[in-house]
């Protein structure tokens, strides 16, 4: 009976070893060694590759518990391109962490760094709140920001504030209206048809202007949203913003009860 209890004790510490426990040194690791073995088909740091799928995009996953994942990599998947792997468990289990760690949003992560000093940032130096609310104050010309920690990935966030756009995402391409009586109108285009424009402007005033109010509209090719904030920002002060970022996350009770489900 002890030795069983025993056994039991320790299985239950190997099972909380390779989740719970596991260090951000750990999933470090794991992406350490994930884009040194798997990059060849999968991309690198979980993005799409040339023969295989993203392993850090949101989409439906047909493997998500952590077993389910360790077995994929170590047995590999019959029937497909995914090979078995030969490296040691202990390796694949940092590999898994690593994943796990790309679809888990930015609110389930550790994210280390000074969240108060991040939101000093997000006020201030950053200049954030000129075009984000949070919290329901702020500016307009950005989406919202008050969930993002609970939508978006810790490495989503990075990205936002240190990379160009592909593409700049729907109802928020800038552009430069001229209107036919010689007015010039800058903000973001809403919304547009063949008949008429919606654009929110600079000015945080709402523009509905039909087609032949409008002489000509000058589309940017590049974002309103600055992409270079790891040099606007000290490591330590872009650390501490994505702290704040991470943490604003609505409560999962409340967003149980407007019905929605959240990633597991
Ligand atoms: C020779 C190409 C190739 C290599 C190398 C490779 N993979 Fe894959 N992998 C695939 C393909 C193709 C799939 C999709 C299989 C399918 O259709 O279910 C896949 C699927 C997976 C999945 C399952 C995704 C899901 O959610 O269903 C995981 C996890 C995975 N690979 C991890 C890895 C890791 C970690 C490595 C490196 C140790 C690696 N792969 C190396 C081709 C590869
Ligand atoms: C000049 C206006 C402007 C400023 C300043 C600005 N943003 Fe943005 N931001 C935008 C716009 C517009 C978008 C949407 C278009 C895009 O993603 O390129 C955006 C997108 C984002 C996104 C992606 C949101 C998502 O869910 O896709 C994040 C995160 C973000 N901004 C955070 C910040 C933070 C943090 C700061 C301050 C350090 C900041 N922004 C400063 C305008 C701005």
């Amino acid at each position: 009976m002890k030795l069983l209890m025993a056994y039991l004790v320790l299985a239950v510490i190997s099972q909380a070893q390779r989740s719970m426990l596991r260090s951000p040194q750990d999933v470090t690791q794991g992406r350490e060694i994930y884009n040194r073995s798997c990059t060849m088909c999968h991309g690198l740091d979980g993005a799409v590759g040339d023969r295989a799928p993203a392993l850090g995009a949101a989409r439906r996953y047909l493997r998500n518990s952590e077993q389910d994942l360790f077995d994929a990599i170590k047995k590999g998947i019959p029937g497909t391109a995914m090979p078995p792997s030969p490296m040691p468990d202990g390796h694949i289990w940092k590999i898994v962490g690593f994943i796990r760690s790309l679809r888990a949003t930015a609110s389930d992560s550790f994210v280390r760094g000074d969240a108060a000093s991040g939101e000093k940032i997000f006020w201030g130096k950053g200049g954030c709140g000129d075009c984000h609310t949070l919290g329901g104050k702020g500016g307009l010309l950005g989406p919202d920001l008050s969930n993002t920690g609970g939508e978006r990935s810790l490495s989503y966030l990075r990205d936002s504030l240190t990379t160009p756009r592909p593409h700049i995402p729907q109802g928020y391409r800038p552009v430069t209206v001229t209107t036919s009586d010689g007015r010039t109108i800058e903000g973001i285009i809403r919304n547009e048809n063949n008949f008429s424009a919606q654009m929110l402007g600079q000015d945080a005033k709402l523009h509905l202007l039909t087609r032949h109010e409008i002489r000509e509209i000058v589309y940017a090719k590049q974002s309103l949203m600055p992409s270079d904030y790891d040099k606007r920002l000290s490591p330590a002060e872009l650390q501490d913003l994505l702290a704040f970022l991470s943490r604003q996350a609505r409560s999962k009770g409340s967003s149980r009860q407007r019905g929605e489900n959240r990633k597991s």
